[in-house]
């Protein structure tokens, strides 16, 4: 029988898709999983693949030994599984069963960066370690996911033309064709080890803020506009016809005007206020404030499903702590409605300047050169956060790869600059009312921050020295030097230390 080109260990949703996806394009592909369910479940779906494909075929095996012999060489094994210990007990499975140095792994999952930078390190002379994020959920894997790969620079050879084959691809405007369309892969070598996880955890991060912040412009529509769930839907869908067009615009559009099956009430309003996360937005904010490279907002937005998973101490708490407030009976609707949209603007772009700093800031640590102009381009379509303002960030980045900041792009700094006044309104009117918006008001905290020549940290810097003799610059001195005023003493005086 002919060789494969490829084994996938792990047929759930993600591997099976994945493996599908691979067939769809030409290539023959061995599955595993320890779940017979599994394996037969991907068989019989393999019998009805997508008619355009040039198809390769599946096969299943039962054990990892067999799994190699169906191998062309170098072997090309990808890993569907959980992140964590089974990633190792994997490979440790695939070296006693015979895997040889020159044999590539490649773990798929969403595993934490420095796992995977630690995976390459360990299994050096024993097996080419590679890893690609992959971000699109089921149907992405299924029809066109993006691909974040990052590794042994030798082994991509292998993988690219798979990989590329497989992922979601672009026209020349950079936007979404479909599955077996002439396009830009979605795709890319990102860097050694680490660097493809590292990318999609800052992925994650961006997708926790930005679906934080939709969900506290529904807030706002509903509580301070009086608007039903249906209403909000059509103005999230016209909102996606313009700058704010993106996936999770679109799906949030889609699920407001959605009715419960059950009752017939709008289906948003059944479902429990409390939200699951994984981890990985967790790891983002972990990673910001670790190195010092501030992503407020998506801090922010892990907090707030943090804070919505206390629900009996909110119910009490409306009850308890009263506020005096201010309700304007008199609102323009279409022009809060504006004004909201721009505060989603900007607060969106906010987001997208913190994780691209983040990434930099680690990118200069590593000594990785992520290429900012190429993520922007991979994440035009298959991902969750696909968005079509990722042609401007991709842009953005082309022109200079060396941006500062991302707001500081000509580009931004215009759309920025005419929305201000709409994202102060909403804030301003957020507060005075009482309906929180953790995510966007960070944000602006953000911005304002970052355009704000002095900050009072020079008296945070004097009450260091104050209590702590933690010493202080001067404005009027090189940087380097360091004084203590001696606090303790009358008169006061200042010394060089
Ligand atoms: C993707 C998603 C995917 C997933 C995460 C989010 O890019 O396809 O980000 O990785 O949806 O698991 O999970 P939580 O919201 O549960 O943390």
């Amino acid at each position: 029988m002919t060789q494969s080109n490829i084994a996938m260990i792990g047929l759930g949703v993600m591997g099976k898709s994945l493996a599908l996806n691979l067939v769809d394009h030409g290539f023959n592909v061995t599955g595993f999983d320890i779940s017979d369910k599994h394996k037969q479940t991907a068989l019989d779906d393999a019998k009805v693949l997508t008619p355009k494909g040039d198809k390769g075929r599946l096969i299943t095996v039962d054990s990892l030994v067999e799994l190699l012999g169906s191998l062309a060489k170098p072997r090309v094994i990808a890993l569907s599984v959980p992140a964590g210990e089974i990633v190792d007990n994997v490979v440790q499975d695939l070296l006693n069963a015979g895997l040889s140095s020159e044999d590539i792994v490649i773990d798929t999952g969403n595993s934490l960066w420095t796992d995977t930078e630690a995976r390459e390190q360990r299994y050096q002379g024993q097996l080419r370690f590679f890893s690609t994020a992959v971000s699109g959920g089921e149907v992405g894997a299924r029809f066109g996911p993006a691909l974040m790969a990052s590794g042994n620079r030798d082994a991509w050879n292998y993988i690219e033309p798979m990989w590329h084959a497989i992922a979601a691809k672009v026209d020349e405007q950079g936007l979404p064709v479909g599955p077996f369309d002439q396009g830009e892969p979605c795709a890319a070598y990102l860097g050694p080890a680490g660097a493809g996880h590292y990318v999609k955890m800052v992925h994650n991060g961006i997708e926790y803020a930005d679906m934080q912040l939709i969900c506290e412009a529904y807030h706002f529509m509903s509580d301070i506009l009086g608007m039903s769930a249906q209403e909000i839907g059509g103005t999230f869908s016209d909102w996606n016809k313009g700058v704010l067009n993106s996936y999770l615009m679109e799906i949030s559009a889609d699920i407001l005007q959605t009715p419960d099956p059950v009752t017939g009430k709008p289906f948003v309003e059944v479902v429990l206020d409390k939200a699951g996360q994984k981890g990985t937005g967790l790891w983002t904010a972990v990673n910001s404030l670790q190195e010092g490279a501030p992503a407020p907002t998506i801090a922010q937005a892990v907090f707030a499903r943090a804070q919505s998973g206390q629900k009996a101490v909110r119910v009490k708490a409306s009850t308890v702590l009263k506020t005096q407030s201010v309700k304007d009976n008199n609102v323009d609707k279409q022009q809060t409605l504006d004004e909201l949209r721009d505060a989603l603007y900007c607060a969106k772009l906010a987001v997208y300047a913190q994780g691209f700093d983040l990434m930099n800031s680690t990118s200069e640590k590593e000594a990785w050169q992520l290429d900012f102009a190429q993520i922007a381009k991979i994440w035009r379509a298959g991902c969750i956060i696909r968005a079509a303002f990722l042609q401007e960030i991709t842009s953005a980045y082309q022109a200079q790869s060396q941006l500062e900041n991302l707001l500081f792009s000509q580009h931004f700094v215009q759309e920025v600059e005419k929305r201000t006044l709409g994202w102060r309104k909403t804030v301003a009117n957020s507060a005075l009312t009482g309906v929180p918006m953790p995510g966007i008001s960070s944000a602006l905290g953000y911005f304002d921050a970052l355009r704000c020549d002095v900050l009072p940290a020079n008296l945070l810097q004097a009450q260091r020295d104050y209590f702590g003799s933690h010493t202080y610059s001067r404005v009027d001195e090189a940087e380097d030097r360091k004084f203590h005023m001696s606090w303790s003493e009358e008169p006061r005086s200042q010394k060089e230390v």
